[in-house]
């Protein structure tokens, strides 16, 4: 992967994405705690954030689900991001996207995002959908990298907050897999 120069960036060389596995399950509660619990300070509320945040026991279901996937960023042995996508009925809802805020903004999360889309285009895929909020706005800001458009809006949805969703249509190439 390719991670941006700065001190961080040091303590990254041995990063890798890879599939989750039973003991990565604290590692990945505590990436996803900080990373949403990081978002208070802008006003995105306490019982949304608590929501956000799947026990242990909803991670471990999630790595026996079919046609889920759940992956890690590792840094070494260390859990520094983590996402979950899920397919149903041919698109791949995306969950749980998170990364260690001391690892942000070294291209972990578009790492994550661009294993995720090799696995929705396995799971043969139409889209990929994902809700966020506004207090999201570095997950916006890659979203929209990554080439995914805006398709609505739901007022006063979850605990109070405004959601947007955002879809990325997977396009069929000519031996049809999908790109
Ligand atoms: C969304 C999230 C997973 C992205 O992870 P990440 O590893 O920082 O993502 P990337 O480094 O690939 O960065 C995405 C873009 O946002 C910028 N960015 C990310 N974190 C940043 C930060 N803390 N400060 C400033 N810019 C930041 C990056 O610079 C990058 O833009 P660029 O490539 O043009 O510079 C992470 O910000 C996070 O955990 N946020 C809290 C939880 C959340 O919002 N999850 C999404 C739920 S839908």
């Amino acid at each position: 992967m390719s991670v941006k120069e700065s001190p961080q960036s040091k303590q990254m060389t041995a990063i890798r994405i890879r599939s989750a596995n039973e003991n990565d399950i604290p590692g990945i509660h505590m990436v996803i705690s900080k990373g949403f619990w990081g978002l208070q300070r802008r006003g995105y509320s306490k019982k949304a954030i608590e929501a956000a945040i799947p026990s242990r026991s909803e991670i471990q279901q999630r790595l026996l689900l079919p046609k889920t996937v759940v992956f890690v960023a590792a840094n070494e042995d260390q859990i520094i991001g983590t996402v979950t996508g899920s397919e149903k009925f041919e698109h791949f809802h995306v969950q749980s996207f998170a990364v260690d805020p001391r690892f942000q903004g070294h291209r972990v999360g578009y790492s994550l995002m661009t294993e995720l889309e090799k696995s929705a285009r396995q799971f043969n895929c139409k889209k990929l959908f994902v809700q966020t909020a506004w207090a999201m706005f570095e997950a916006i800001k890659l979203y929209l990298k990554l080439d995914f458009e805006l398709e609505g809006y739901h007022p006063r949805h979850f605990f109070g907050e405004v959601l947007l969703s955002f879809g990325k249509i997977l396009k069929p190439s000519k031996n049809g897999n999908r790109v």
